[in-house]
């Protein structure tokens, strides 16, 4: 059972407090997550609490901590750490607010993670273990999930200098996570260098990508494309591009802005822009090609693209259980995005990731832009057999940490099976 739950302020990646939780267990066990935090947020998201005014340009998180160690320990303490969904229950009925906004999703998730740990380590197995159990899947089944990872970094991460937030890469060919990363490093490299060649670097991107002086959109999937081959792998058969396009930042008043190509689309523009892109390189993932309110676009673009690429709800269905359920319904998307805080508690991320497995979805267990050494994803996108694990780029120790612990997971088993690519069908 619950002895005691400790809020504390530690650092995120962008230098600002966050909130940390420690959990002790009556049987000594303890547990303890770190909450991330986004900078291109859904408008449907659970919301951090913060303190706001002056201090720390607002990002002050002494009332969220107020509330661990207040109201959420008092109404934890002594419920079984096993009993995930209970503790989660209790949390989001004494919040009470759909977003989670009067205790605060950052206070609320790190709780939720910590109770997850603490019970693993109650029961002396590995969290992604728990995780298995938690959400009825096969505890022996030796899954490894595969790095979407970083390459350039635009949008919000980046001053919008380039209006495609993340241009990143998926080692479709590989045969395990050690030989993806390596890969992945190899092309990482040969992209820094081409930059720093052409005199196009602009320095390091939010999720510690390549942050490019580029002129249009395209010249990132011509670069990557080509860095790829410096690389000496063949794109589309060794690596495969995917999009953030993340449209939702630069959606405004009916039109979609691409700033740096000089252009306002509409959304069958837009969508047709996106396939011309497709067909002349090797783009195996899109994700939030629209804005999150874009039912009809999102529809349309499934049904042009879904049967040969991923299309990826983010902003658009904020790994909610209800959204994914509508829009497979509905033909929007084949994949979904879920982030823990978008939901706020590990129960309402189970039941979205159970749900978009169900309906046959392709499912990325994904960080936030504000991140830390916290190894709770890599630990969900085991745990809940997801097919990929996004955490930005190749570098800075708290996106590294992520790849690092897939790494150790896998070094754990005796016979790892890495994720095949392959489209959910229609
Ligand atoms: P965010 O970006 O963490 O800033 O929201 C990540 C993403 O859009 O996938
Ligand atoms: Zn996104």
């Amino acid at each position: 059972a619950i002895k005691t739950i400790l809020g504390r302020q530690v650092w995120d990646s962008r230098g600002r407090p966050t909130v940390e939780v420690e959990i002790t267990l009556e049987s000594g066990a303890t547990g303890r997550a770190i909450a991330p935090s986004g900078a291109s947020t859904g408008s449907r998201e659970a919301l951090d609490k913060r303190d706001g005014g002056k201090r720390l340009g607002g990002y002050g998180v002494n009332g969220a901590l107020a509330a661990v160690n207040g109201e959420i320990q008092g109404r934890l303490k002594g419920l079984d750490a096993l009993d995930q969904a209970a503790a989660d229950r209790a949390m989001i009925e004494l919040d009470g607010t759909p977003q989670k906004t009067r205790l605060g999703g950052n206070a609320i998730v790190a709780t939720s993670s910590a109770i997850a740990w603490a019970a693993a380590a109650e029961q002396r197995i590995p969290l992604w273990q728990h995780l298995r159990r938690l959400s009825n899947l096969d505890p022996e089944a030796q899954h490894i999930p595969a790095p979407m990872i970083q390459i350039f970094g635009g949008g919000r991460h980046a001053g919008n200098r380039i209006d495609i937030q993340d241009f990143l890469i998926l080692a479709v060919g590989a045969q395990s996570f050690v030989e993806a990363t390596e890969q992945i490093a190899e092309v990482y490299m040969a992209a820094s260098k081409a930059m720093v060649q052409s005199g196009k670097l602009n320095g390091v991107a939010d999720e510690g990508g390549v942050w490019p002086d580029f002129t249009a959109n395209e010249d990132g999937l011509e670069l990557l494309t080509r860095a790829i081959e410096t690389a000496g792998l063949r794109p589309g058969v060794d690596i495969g591009i995917a999009l953030d396009v993340a449209a939702t930042s630069f959606y405004a008043d009916g039109a979609y802005r691409l700033a740096l190509d000089g252009k306002a689309l509409s959304t069958l523009e837009m969508i047709e822009l996106l396939q011309s892109w497709v067909a002349a390189y090797p783009i195996v993932s899109l994700e939030d090609p629209l804005a999150e309110d874009d039912d009809e676009g999102f529809a349309e673009i499934t049904r042009r693209l879904g049967k040969s690429i991923q299309i990826v709800g983010d902003d658009y269905l904020t790994s909610s259980e209800s959204r994914v359920a509508l829009a497979a319904a509905q033909g929007c998307c084949n994949s979904v995005l879920l982030k823990s805080n978008q939901c706020g508690t590990l129960t309402e991320l189970i039941a979205a990731s159970t749900r978009a497995r169900a309906v046959g979805w392709n499912t990325i267990q994904s960080g936030r832009s504000g991140e830390s050494e916290d190894v709770t994803l890599s630990h969900l996108a085991v745990g809940l057999m997801s097919d990929q694990i996004k955490v930005g780029s190749m570098t800075r120790s708290e996106r590294t940490a992520k790849w690092n612990e897939v790494i150790r997971i896998e070094g754990y088993y005796v016979a790892p099976r890495y994720w095949r690519f392959t489209i959910p069908p229609l």
